[in-house]
């Protein structure tokens, strides 16, 4: 596995300490449907981390698991929670995954990667049977693109020319700054995220494909029919919506 960034792993922890508790009731009924002997993607966040503390629970009460962690953050946080882990290229299958979400519309389709960890999440995503997406109610959208902008990864090496062309396609490209605001934001993989906020997505399927189609583009935060089922937390309970033809 890659290397461990302990202190990424402490932000989250100090993150999910002031995050409102239908993350967490959210993120812990998730864990339900994981069952022994199962292969699990990993997502990333403040809302599958209570996912991940679950598991964690559930293997040292003797259930066993192996986990792919879609990020080096989320790959401490279950390796400190006892997890066994493997890369992607070492499984044959992914029997369910379980992720968060940043915007999700009534079609079940995402947008994700404000944590900047959407390429291993969706690589993970289409390599498993079921992805289980988990939210609290405030990222149900009518329609993608009302609140947040799609994250784009792209190579460093022509960050601008590709930026340009993602503005061809009718939005804004904000390259991702890190934490201290003076240096871009790098991704687990080496690249940059161009933060691209279009006005409303009436079309996610056909902006999904030209945005892959831009050289320069590594993969986007647009999610289109991979989500099976969608966990929404409220302040009074956990609403499980499912697809309803699985992928
Ligand atoms: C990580 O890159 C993202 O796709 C997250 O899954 C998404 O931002 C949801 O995160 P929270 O659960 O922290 O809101």
């Amino acid at each position: 596995m890659g290397n461990i960034d302990i202190s990424k792993a402490k932000k989250i922890a100090e993150e999910v300490k002031a995050a409102p508790n239908k993350k967490q009731v959210c993120g812990e009924a998730a864990a339900e449907y994981v069952k022994s002997g199962m292969v699990v993607g990993l997502g990333t966040g403040s809302t599958v981390y209570y996912t991940i503390k679950k598991l964690g629970e559930k293997k040292r009460n003797g259930m066993e698991i192996t986990g792919i962690p879609t990020s080096i953050q989320t790959e401490t946080i279950a390796g400190q929670e006892g997890i066994m882990l493997a890369e992607l290229r070492d499984c044959d299958k992914i029997d369910i995954t379980i992720d968060g979400a940043d915007e999700v519309d009534p079609h079940l389709n995402l947008i994700k990667g404000l944590g900047g960890a959407l390429l291993r999440e969706k690589i993970v995503a289409m390599n498993s049977k079921k992805m289980i997406v988990v939210i609290d109610d405030s990222k149900l959208v009518t329609i993608l693109g009302e609140k947040t902008p799609v994250p784009v990864e792209v190579v460093k090496y022509a960050w601008k020319a590709t930026a340009e062309r993602l503005r061809m396609l009718g939005c804004e490209p904000k390259p991702r700054m890190s934490g201290s605001g003076d240096v871009m934001f790098i991704s687990d993989n080496g690249n940059f995220i161009l933060d691209c906020k279009f006005p409303k997505i009436e079309d996610p399927y056909t902006l999904a494909q030209q945005i892959k189609a831009i050289p320069g583009v590594v993969e986007h935060g647009l999610f289109v029919n991979l989500a099976s089922v969608i966990m929404v937390g409220s302040e009074k309970r956990v609403r499980v919506i499912e697809r309803e033809t699985a992928h």
